[in-house]
């Protein structure tokens, strides 16, 4: 996750603003920079990597000025290099930005840009605005921000700066956060409050469309559209580990309630009027046509979300889908035929499991596509295109809003296959193309909703902490959720907890269901919902305990179930999105009544680099 931090005040800027990156490390980044103002002129120091390279060339020389602005990149467009790293500057470096989160209609500017005579030194969608804000500028930085920023579109955080008005930062919030510091005679700015805390308690949180012309004595703050907003600072009581967790007690907390925000990242600028568009990858149509088997390689809950992407292609391209765990795959001996595709999901990019099971397939004759979250991650150097998942950086070990945004990446692929392949007709594309739209409001209702998904997570964590052995069920993509709350259940609770298909019950594992078992069901898939309510009445006969994920205007499961996690109606394709979100808090709210290390369950790893 980009970092942003910014000052205006009568000490030197530079130091100030590398303390406060310092500060949002553990949001994590791969690469850095500093732009200060000082006697009409900006200069920049940025370094791909870690602040350490950073500070070292401000050791080297430090830009004097009393205005400046600092950044910590988590790549999006363009890899982790020196070039790609913030702030940007136009041309003339009269004006510098540094900017979180996507323009979506980057590339349109670019090519106005270009065809009007500018040259670009970035592969950044930051770089245009940098651009646009020097065209746009006579005499007032506010006025010309407020100008660029109508230009585009997308979600983010944006501050300049220009040589001509050194006593000056310009912010907009478009979506992604800034918090304003009010300090004696100086003035902070910073995509996260832990960045402010060495310096000052009295905060102002700006919103969406809202922009603020900050001086070292305050600031004005007005909306995108000129409306003048009066809005009271506050004092933060938080301490700096509660600040980067955001107020949650763990950071697992905090990135399930990430996930509105992180299913509408994946989404920007990808869907337009129906078409997908995935910038990173490289095949052309004739290569969709030609698919005829796709293979999906992954470990643990990326190989859940794989098992998901099965069901979905299968479903919606009838193209054959094979998923198989990247360890198993590395040490058999798979048949490759031509015109295969195959996806390897690694949230991290690196695990070592699935670099192998990948690699062996690409060497094989597939294609090979990186489902990643990590830009320029070992994955993405074995891949031939990438689809990046936006997710920002995960911290918990037991992944959560990695997983959900792997699921959407995957409907994103499905929907552009589909369309060029011919399985899915305009009506239908359409029809899944606003689900999808849909979605990020749809996963922010069920978490904000008044009878509180959560308060009923707690309740039945409280309930199912004692327990020894749970069941998850389901069928088809029910199934494939049931899973991975099965995965996120163990991990951190250390339960013995087990998923099945709703099936495969009465072949076995039926034997161990007995008075008070608690079995959690899946149930949104209508094809077979009757069945699934099958297994459900078995269960119950033998006296389970049984709770069950459902739609809300489901009536009926309420007779086979003994408490119900609803959440809102979609198209049944999509449920994946909205169903494991009562799971991951399901599990959370096990582990916190057990009064475990949630952030860091015993014997795991984020990462799991070694075979
Ligand atoms: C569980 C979890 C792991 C990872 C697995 C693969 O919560 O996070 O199961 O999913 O180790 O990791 P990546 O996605 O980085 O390849």
């Amino acid at each position: 996750m980009c970092g942003i931090m910014g000052y205006v005040g009568p000490r030197p800027a530079s130091p100030i603003i590398l303390q406060g990156l310092r500060r949002l490390e553990y949001r994590g980044y791969d690469s850095a920079g500093v732009a200060v103002a000082d006697a009409g002129a900006i200069q920049i120091r940025k370094a791909a990597g870690k602040l350490d390279r950073l500070e070292a060339l401000l050791d080297e020389s430090e830009p004097p000025g009393r205005l400046g602005i600092g950044h910590t990149r988590w790549a999006t467009h363009g890899p982790p290099t020196d070039s790609n790293a913030h702030p940007h500057a136009d041309p003339t470096t009269r004006f510098a930005i540094v900017h979180n989160g996507i323009i979506e209609n980057f590339f349109e500017l670019r090519q106005e840009l270009v065809e009007a005579g500018a040259v670009f030194t970035s592969d950044t969608d930051t770089e245009v605005l940098a651009h646009l804000i020097a065209e746009e500028y006579d005499g007032d930085l506010t006025e010309a921000v407020r100008r660029a920023v109508g230009r585009a579109t997308g979600a983010y955080a944006l501050v300049a700066m220009t040589a001509d008005e050194p006593d000056t930062l310009v912010a907009v919030r478009m979506i992604s956060p800034l918090v304003i510091g009010f300090g004696e005679g100086e003035t902070f700015l910073a995509s996260g409050i832990p960045a402010l805390l060495d310096h000052t308690r009295r905060m102002l949180v700006m919103e969406d469309g809202e922009m603020a012309t900050i001086t070292r004595d305050g600031l004005r703050m007005e909306t995108i559209a000129g409306v003048p907003v009066a809005r009271e600072a506050f004092e933060v009581d938080w301490d700096v580990e509660q600040a980067e967790k955001g107020g949650y007690p763990h950071f697992m907390l905090k990135e399930i309630f990430e996930q509105p925000r992180v299913v509408a990242d994946s989404l920007l600028g990808r869907l337009h009027d129906g078409e997908v568009v995935l910038e990173d990858v490289g095949w052309d149509a004739d290569f969709e046509r030609s698919i005829e088997k796709i293979w999906i390689t992954a470990c643990g809950t990326a190989f859940h979300a794989g098992l998901a992407g099965k069901e979905m292609f299968e479903g919606l391209l009838r193209i054959p889908t094979e998923a198989v765990y990247a360890h198993e795959l590395r040490y058999r001996d798979p048949i490759v035929a031509p015109h295969s595709l195959t996806l390897a999901i690694s949230q991290s990019g690196e695990t070592a499991d699935t670099l192998a099971g990948a690699r062996l397939l690409s060497e094989r004759g597939s294609r090979l596509v990186a489902v990643t979250n990590v830009v320029g991650s070992a994955l993405t150097h074995y891949s031939d295109d990438v689809i990046y998942t936006r997710a920002g950086l995960e911290i918990s070990v037991a992944s959560t809003k990695a997983y959900t945004a792997m699921l959407v990446a995957q409907y994103l692929l499905a929907l552009r296959l589909g369309q060029t392949r011919g399985t899915l007709d305009t009506a239908r594309a359409a029809e899944v193309a606003a689900a999808l739209e849909a979605l990020p409001d749809q996963v922010e209702s069920l978490l904000k909703r008044e009878e509180g998904i959560d308060e009923m997570a707690r309740f039945l964590g409280r309930q199912l902490a004692g327990t020894d052995d749970i069941y998850f069920i389901g069928r088809g993509l029910d199934y494939a959720v049931a899973t991975e709350g099965s995965l996120k259940l163990k991990e951190i609770s250390y339960l013995h907890s087990e998923a099945m298909p709703a099936g495969e019950l009465k072949h076995g594992t039926l034997a161990l269901i007995t008075e008070g078992t608690p079995v959690i069901v899946v149930n949104t898939q209508q094809h077979v919902y009757d069945k699934t309510v099958s297994a459900l009445q078995e269960v119950k006969a033998r006296g389970a305990s049984v709770i069950a994920v459902a739609y809300d205007d489901d009536t009926e499961i309420e007779h086979y179930t003994d408490h119900v996690l609803r959440i809102p109606r979609t198209m049944d394709l999509l449920s994946p999105v909205l169903s494991i979100v009562p799971l991951q808090l399901l599990a959370y709210h096990v582990a916190d009544a057990r009064g475990l290390d949630i952030d860091q369950p015993r014997n795991l790893a984020k990462s799991v680099t070694v075979e």
